[in-house]
């Protein structure tokens, strides 16, 4: 995990917790379905201009293991959704070079989104041009024990347990850490995501609801993140090489 320490002005890896679906509908007297389906909508518009952009991999929280703490039916929205944008995204995928990859506990989805998920990753493996990770049924904690658990598993001894092992055993092995976490609708958390991989990403928090976040409020977020100084430890001299 060597982490370069100028801040390149395209992220590798940008992570974004898409929040906001209710408010942004009831904002408008709509029904939080319908918040949900323009969220839905607006992840293309995302996706679209991060691959433009060469970020190589996109991470989208979509659902966590909290969420099914939500009411039955907002879920079975939720869910549905997920079939619909699969269906009306594969397509585009391919021809983009998009590698679509899933974080989450998969086999505790329902069987149609099992099925839908597991086909589109296996369509989309040639993928080169960029990594979009659905972060789905995800929880960052349960990963992170998930991760020890399979380092036992595979008969490490406790000395051979280390970043990079337990690293290599998260959902995002192989993968860089994200640059940058973008949260949307105003709530200053991370919510169980990515807590490992976040340990030294720029946080980005903006109080746009997620159906509204679209180009210009990625790119404002980028041009923040751009402007950042990482310093992984080491002082701003020892960066300006003073
Ligand atoms: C994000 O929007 C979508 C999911 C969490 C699945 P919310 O549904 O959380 O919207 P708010 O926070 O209620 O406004
Ligand atoms: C986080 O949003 C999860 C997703 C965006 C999928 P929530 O709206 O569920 O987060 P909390 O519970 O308010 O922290
Ligand atoms: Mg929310």
């Amino acid at each position: 995990m060597t982490q370069n320490i100028s801040a390149p002005a395209v992220p590798r890896h940008v992570a974004i917790i898409m929040d906001g679906n209710g408010r942004w509908a009831q904002s408008r007297g709509l029904s939080r379905s319908a918040g949900h389906r323009a969220g839905a909508e607006n992840v293309h518009v995302i996706v679209s201009e991060c691959r433009r952009l060469g970020i190589a991999h996109l991470t989208l929280y979509a659902f966590s293991s909290e969420n099914w703490n939500r009411p039955k039916a907002e879920i079975g929205v939720l869910f549905s959704l997920l079939l619909e944008f699969l269906r009306r995204e594969l397509p585009l995928m391919q021809e983009k070079g998009i590698r679509l990859s899933v974080l989450g506990d998969v086999d505790g989805m329902p069987l149609p989104q099992r099925t839908a998920l597991r086909h589109a990753m296996q369509t989309t493996a040639g993928g080169r041009d960029m990594v979009l990770n659905l972060a789905i049924n995800y929880g960052a904690r349960a990963e992170i024990v998930n991760a020890v658990r399979a380092c036992l598993h595979d008969g490490l001894k406790p000395e051979d347990v280390t970043e990079d092992t337990v690293a290599a055993r998260l959902y995002t092995a192989g993968q860089p850490d994200p640059d940058l976490v973008i949260r949307t609708s105003g709530e200053l958390r991370l919510s169980n995501y990515l807590l490992f991989q976040c340990a030294y990403s720029e946080l980005y928090f903006t109080p746009v609801q997620w159906p509204d976040f679209g180009v210009e409020a990625l790119h404002a977020a980028l041009t923040d993140y751009a402007g950042r100084s990482r310093r992984f430890g080491k002082t701003q001299e020892q960066i300006n090489g003073r």
